[in-house]
């Protein structure tokens, strides 16, 4: 069974490509490296002892994109290409519009003139903005707050619209939460461009000395003690949604949501506590405002996923800042280092 990866260069797509592979599929991975270092593949090439097919394009590049359905027999997509980045998409809206929604029409277009029809989105807990409740379902309102949280909103709803006119298609939109962590053998992990935006990175940035000390973004927010709380899930376990995700469709068609997170919430304070109990190290912080357009609180029910996925988030917060740091570690450069052209 022949998966195609879409951004599996990337922080989530190179771990669930691992995973992919440790289950017996055949990999084929698309990236433009827009946001990912080729590093990042030759080490899962390296892990899973596995020649993995790459090939550098951009999903707007239709020619190239049925190339690979022409050399390859694509069995499912898993697409995680697309940007990221909330602040920026902000200050270019159509950047992010261009290249997550056309991109994803693009892809879609394709995969229909080849007769591939199941795929896994990527898509984000952003779909909730300022959740009502906590902990957060499927059935929670959406509403995006930025651009970036438009482009997932606008994406799942052009799946759902292609499964209303096709009923042929099967689609699994997993809503992450705030995946951390990395692979156990610090190999891989997440390696961002520039000054971290994610908390993880940060404080990981800040206990290995390349940044002075955590900006602790609001502490008076109402939760525990008053600075943000998020729902961290393994980066491996998130693979591993992925998977699951992938079996569900073969059965199955329709287009179907569903929260991947632990359900438990973690404070900004809570996380450097644990991380520095986790490793040792101190980290240095000060309180600073509230970043604008951040949420107070934010966590999983993924009860939906245990049902109908059979998947549950099994790490804990300790195995997460091990990984963290481990890679951190081996890796102070991220994979810069290391570059290697192809
Ligand atoms: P990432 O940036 O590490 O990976 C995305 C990959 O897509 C990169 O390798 C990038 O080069 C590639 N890419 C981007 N645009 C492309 C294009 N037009 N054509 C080809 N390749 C392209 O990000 P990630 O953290 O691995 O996230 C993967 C997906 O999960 C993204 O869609 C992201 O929005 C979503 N997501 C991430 C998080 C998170 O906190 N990391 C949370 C929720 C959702
Ligand atoms: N935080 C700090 N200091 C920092 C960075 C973050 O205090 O330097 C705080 C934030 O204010 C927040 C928490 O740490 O309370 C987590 O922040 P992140 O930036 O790590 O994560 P977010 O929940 O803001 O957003 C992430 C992704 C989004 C995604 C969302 C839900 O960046 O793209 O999770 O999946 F949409």
């Amino acid at each position: 069974m022949a998966i195609l990866v879409t951004g599996g260069a990337g922080y989530i797509g190179s771990h669930t490509c691992v995973q992919l592979i440790s289950q017996g599929y055949k990999v084929v991975v698309v990236d433009n490296l827009s946001n990912s270092n080729i590093e990042s593949l030759n080490r899962v090439r390296e892990l899973t002892d596995t020649e993995i097919p790459f090939y550098k394009i951009d999903l707007l590049d239709r020619k190239s994109l049925e190339k690979v359905f022409e050399e390859h027999h694509i069995n499912a997509v898993i697409h995680f290409a697309g940007l990221k980045a909330v602040g920026e998409s902000v200050s270019r809206p159509l950047n992010y519009y261009y290249n997550n929604v056309a991109g994803t029409f693009v892809l879609c277009e394709v995969m229909e003139k080849y007769n591939i029809r199941k795929v896994v989105f990527s898509s984000s807990a952003t779909v909730y903005g300022n959740p009502k409740t906590v902990p957060i379902t499927e059935e929670e309102p959406l509403c995006a707050t930025n651009p970036y949280g438009q482009t997932k909103l606008m994406i799942e709803q052009v799946f759902r619209t292609l499964y209303e006119c096709d009923a042929r298609w099967s689609v699994a939109l997993l809503r992450y939460f705030n995946p951390i962590g990395a692979h156990i053998s610090g190999r891989i992990g997440e390696d961002p461009t520039g000054l971290p935006n994610n908390l993880m990175p940060y404080i990981s940035q800040v206990a290995i000395g390349k940044l002075e000390q955590l900006k602790v973004f609001g502490d008076d927010y109402e939760t525990v003690d008053g600075t943000g709380v998020r729902d961290y899930i393994h980066v491996m376990d998130l693979a591993n949604g992925h998977i699951k995700a992938l079996e569900y469709l073969f059965g199955t068609t329709g287009v179907e949501a569903f929260n991947l997170g632990t359900g438990n919430g973690y404070s900004v304070l809570q996380m450097v506590k644990a991380f520095e109990e986790a490793t040792g190290k101190k980290v240095k912080y000060s309180i600073a405002p509230r970043r604008p357009g951040d949420i107070g609180e934010c966590y999983a029910d993924s009860t939906k996923a245990k049902k109908e996925l059979g998947w549950v988030a099994e790490k804990g917060i300790e195995e997460m800042c091990r990984d963290t740091w481990r890679w951190q570690l081996s890796n102070p450069n991220g994979y810069k280092l290391d570059q290697v052209h192809t």
